[in-house]
């Protein structure tokens, strides 16, 4: 493996590719940029501090590792006043499963209990209703020309689908996915201090719904999951108030992992397969290849192309040296196309079995996958057998971020 030249030009380096990976065009095809960086070796100096990681075998045992942190409140509280990490939203954030280390993390994560096999089946014909619901609308508008299926269908069911799950009036929805979308900014790689108070005010308003509806299932418990969750956390925590805290960070989270990700997903998994017309078509005669279609989207352009931790002790890296408390990022986008471990991993092809670590990996290993999994696989499934003759219009747009992925559009049109 090779090592990271000398650091300061490393970094002088690195500050021009991402700045040239914030922009929209940089998002709209950010892989050359991530081949540059990979080609100086598996980790490599960030701009601001820390270090970027690009091997995908080195990410995987990063995940897996337990000498490797979540940035967790200790660790924001030591970066200082006037850093991103003492904003309103990450101390809040701070407080969330994907925060928390061991052994607080185990006990949280073990309380979530999400999505066993029954479940999972509970919220599989929901899903498949709102799912042709919203191909009704898609063939609506396509009768009478272009559609924007993003904001038709790719937006739609993933908040359908949690808000259905948590039991939330549908009402709220285009709320909800406007608070998310603003939210995220704090969990992003470099935001800006607009963006950051926007994730703040967007994390305040959050916070006062989820403690309200906290609050109503309390008084009010009915077969859902905040309900069960009060139930568990009453029986781990004597303390009402605190148990109420953890109910709440919990659905919190639960809220915000579950819908910019996984709209994202369907997003992308429907544009990627457009613009490979032999494997679409391959697909509307044989639809049992839809998750096959759907595990190599996710390692082609993944939601979450960033995950970053922190050094728990000095640690070697590859053979860089890492100091205690350091961040590595982890560009798993970058990692996926790592031709040590995919063959022509340019190259989008469902007929490979691919390794990936769009839901990260190890502990932290995300909890919601198998809903994620349910959603895109059943989209695809009725997509490719209602609108076989669908295409694109023109390429989409993505905002201008770096860790989580968000198109703008995707116009498409029949044949
Ligand atoms: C395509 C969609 C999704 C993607 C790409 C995704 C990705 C991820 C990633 C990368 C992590 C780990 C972050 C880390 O290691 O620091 C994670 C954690 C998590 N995700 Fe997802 N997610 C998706 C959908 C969902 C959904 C639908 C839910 C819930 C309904 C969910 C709930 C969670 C939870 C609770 C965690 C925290 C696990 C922990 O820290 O122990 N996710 N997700």
């Amino acid at each position: 493996m090779e090592t990271a030249t000398t650091p300061l030009a490393d970094r002088r380096y690195a500050v021009s590719l991402f700045s040239r990976l914030r922009t929209a065009k940089g998002q709209s095809n950010p892989f050359p940029i991530y081949a540059e960086l990979r080609s100086r070796g598996d980790v490599s100096a960030a701009p601001w501090g820390g270090y970027l990681v690009t091997g995908f075998s080195l990410c995987d045992q990063l995940l897996r590792s337990r000498d490797w942190l979540e940035p967790d409140a200790r660790w924001r509280e030591q970066q200082g006043d006037g850093t991103r990490w003492t904003a309103a939203s990450s101390r809040e954030m701070s407080r969330t499963l994907p925060a928390l280390n061991p052994p607080e993390h185990t006990w949280v994560r073990r309380s979530a209990g999400m999505f066993d096999r029954g479940s999972l089946e509970q919220l599989r014909g929901p899903v498949e209703r709102f799912t042709s619901r919203l191909l009704d609308s898609l063939a609506e508008r396509l009768h009478d020309g272009e559609a924007d299926f993003n904001a038709l269908v790719g937006e739609e069911l993933p908040v359908a689908t949690v808000g259905y799950w948590l039991g939330l009036p549908t009402s709220d929805y285009p709320r909800l996915r406007e608070l998310t979308h603003d939210q995220v900014f704090t969990q992003e790689l470099l935001p800006s201090a607009s963006q950051l108070a926007l994730s703040d005010a967007a994390t305040a308003e959050l916070r006062t719904y989820f403690k309200d509806l906290v609050r109503e299932r309390r008084k009010n418990p009915g077969p859902d999951p905040v309900s069960r969750w009060i139930e568990v956390w009453d029986s781990m925590e004597p303390d009402r108030d605190r148990a109420d805290d953890a109910v709440y960070f919990l659905t919190l989270f639960v809220l915000l992992a579950a819908q910019e990700t996984t709209a994202t997903l369907l997003s992308t998994m429907t544009l990627l397969l457009l613009e490979h017309p032999r494997q679409w078509d391959r697909l509307t005669v044989q639809p049992d290849l839809v998750p096959a279609a759907v595990e190599e989207s996710l390692r082609y352009d993944p939601p979450t192309h960033v995950i970053s931790r922190v050094a728990s002790r000095d640690l070697v890296l590859g053979d860089v040296e890492i100091r205690k408390d350091e961040m590595v990022h982890l560009m798993v986008a970058a990692a996926h196309r790592d031709p040590a471990r995919h063959e022509d991993p340019e190259l989008f092809n469902m007929h490979r079995k691919p390794a990936h670590l769009a839901f990260s990996g190890g502990m932290h290993y995300c909890l919601g996958a198998p809903l994620a999994r349910l959603e895109a696989q059943t989209l695809l499934h009725q997509l490719v057998t209602r609108f076989p003759r669908l295409t694109l219009v023109r390429r989409p747009t993505w905002a201008p971020r770096v860790a989580f992925r968000r198109l703008l559009n995707l116009d498409v049109a029949l044949i």
